[in-house]
């Protein structure tokens, strides 16, 4: 049987692309192959026993690209394990209706494919790197700017993650 996982992400500004790499380095201290791959660059699932796919949230929403891989490979992604993952800025205030918005991010790609576990990390917004529509669109919303990752929560999530898609 396969013996790899996939972890598949999108990103705009690279600091999803950083927690999707923790997440598999992580995966990779168990004892595992793992390949950690923006989505649009994965051709073949048939190596995969199980996957975890992330996206940054913008405003209120994932990226298309996972969505659109995950609604393509729907039947396949059924018979694996599946976790997702979503980065954005609201989870470093963390209160509970924030993090429900955050949850609801994932709300289409849960329906398309249950998955075993689901993850909501803080991200990173450095107002320097953006474009300037996107620069617009966090002063209207008044975002605060700065790095919020929290590598230690990634890790262990990621370790319950692998308890939950582990061989037997
Ligand atoms: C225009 C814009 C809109 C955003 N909207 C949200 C949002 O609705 N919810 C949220 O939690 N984070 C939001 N964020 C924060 C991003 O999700 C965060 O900066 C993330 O780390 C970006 O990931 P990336 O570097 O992989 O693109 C927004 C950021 C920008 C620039």
């Amino acid at each position: 049987m396969a013996d790899r996982i996939l972890v598949a992400y999108a990103t705009r500004y690279g600091s999803t692309a950083e927690v999707a790499e923790a997440i598999g380095d992580e995966l990779r201290k168990a004892g595992v192959a793992v390949d950690v791959q923006p989505v649009n660059e994965v051709q073949d699932l048939s190596p995969y026993r199980a996957a975890i796919i992330g996206s940054p949230i913008y405003v209120g929403k994932w990226l298309p690209e996972p969505q659109v891989f995950i609604e393509r490979h729907q039947q396949h992604l059924r018979t694996i394990p599946i976790a997702y993952f979503a980065v954005g800025l609201t989870a470093a205030d963390g209160g509970p209706e924030i993090l429900k918005k955050a949850e609801a991010s994932m709300d289409q790609v849960r329906m398309l494919v249950t998955p075993v576990d689901i993850g909501i990390f803080p991200g990173r917004l450095e107002s320097g790197r953006l474009s300037l529509t996107d620069r617009t669109i966090i002063k209207l919303i008044r975002a605060k700017t700065g790095d919020f990752r929290d590598w230690e929560a990634v890790r262990a999530w990621a370790q319950a993650v692998y308890s939950k898609i582990a061989p037997l």
